[in-house]
């Protein structure tokens, strides 16, 4: 391993807009999204200070099974999972948050470098020092931005190639075309070694998936309503969240679970300057998990130009750990 160090890149985050621009797009994106028919919000406006919070409350909720199987996949596998990645490599986690991923491989996994990736530069940063403090000898090159806008990591020629990590089945919060150019993204980043290790929810009982994401404590209820305090806040609104109800259900003929929130009670909000009407029973549209049968990712990744090198899952087959290499 190098000797060192803790490098902040700031290449992406000296590229950000100005506020201004940001918010502009921001208002632009969400009003789109809010003049459809049926209405829609996309998920990464969750993730505020208090939604990345409440989303950190659900990880430990015991019907939320998906942190709690898929890291007692990591951890058992974790040998097998590391002679699979080799040593050497550059590993780069889009979306990695709090860095707690990593931790259940490093025991065994000997890297050049690790590069992990938030839009949430502050929390990043926090992140990448508590793991340097844990590893001083690891290479961490927090990059700043946005994965779901593009991947573009700042390797060397003599860089080790990169094996993503992208565990969480984040990926289910991709419709399937967009999971295909996004791991076509991560491929790009690829010559003709690298890989990609994906932690994806599969198939199962719908009353599992039901109360994974209709918990009882009404966790899940929070951060979906929680997501209109954000956009207040953000864009000077003053939608009624009161007037907001929680709604996911399994649609097992697309294989996802499909989180809306239901208007209580008609009417009429501010957003961005805009005016916004919004009739009793009407959806409004916040994020879809999709769930896959090993198989059924395996062509997703095989049409991005991976190759299916393992998969790993807990006995009751309720998750799937795969790592891939380009083809
Ligand atoms: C982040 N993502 C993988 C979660 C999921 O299961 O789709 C987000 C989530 N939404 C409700 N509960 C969890």
């Amino acid at each position: 391993m190098l000797g060192l160090t803790f490098i902040m890149n700031l290449s992406i985050a000296e590229n950000i807009e100005e506020p201004s621009d940001e918010l502009t797009q921001v208002a632009q994106e969400v009003i789109a999204g809010l003049s459809q028919s049926p209405k829609q919000v996309s998920p990464k406006y969750f993730y505020d200070e208090k939604g990345s919070a409440l989303f950190d409350a659900i990880t430990e909720l015991d019907e939320y099974y998906v942190p709690r199987v898929e890291k007692a996949i990591l951890v058992r596998h974790r040998a097998e999972i590391c002679a699979a990645i080799g040593s050497g490599m550059t590993l780069v986690e889009p979306g990695a948050g709090s860095c707690e991923k990593i931790r259940w491989l490093l025991p065994e996994l000997d890297l050049a470098a690790y590069i992990p990736m938030d839009i949430s530069g502050e929390h990043l940063q926090a992140s990448a020092v508590s793991l340097s403090d844990d590893y001083a000898e690891l290479k961490i090159s927090p990059q700043v931005c946005d994965h779901t806008q593009g991947i573009d990591i700042d390797l060397a020629a003599d860089d080790a190639a990169p094996v993503f990590f992208y565990p969480g089945s984040s990926v289910g919060n991709f419709e399937p075309e967009a999971a295909v150019e996004f791991m076509r993204a991560m491929r790009a980043q690829m010559q003709d070694t690298g890989g990609l290790l994906i932690g994806v929810d599969t198939k199962k009982d719908a009353d599992i998936l039901h109360a994974a994401y209709n918990d009882s404590a009404g966790v899940t209820a929070q951060f979906n309503v929680n997501l209109l305090d954000n956009l207040n806040s953000l864009l000077e609104g003053d939608i009624d969240t009161d007037k907001f109800a929680h709604h996911a259900l399994y649609n097992a003929e697309h294989g996802r679970i499909e989180m809306h929130l239901r208007c209580i009670g008609r009417h009429s909000a501010q957003l961005a300057g805009h005016q916004l009407e919004f009739d009793e029973g009407e959806l409004v549209h916040t994020e879809y998990s999709y769930k896959y049968h090993p198989d059924e990712f395996i062509e997703l990744a095989k049409s991005a130009g991976f190759a299916p090198v393992k998969v790993w899952q807990d006995e009751d087959r309720w998750f799937s750990v795969m790592y891939f290499e380009p083809v």
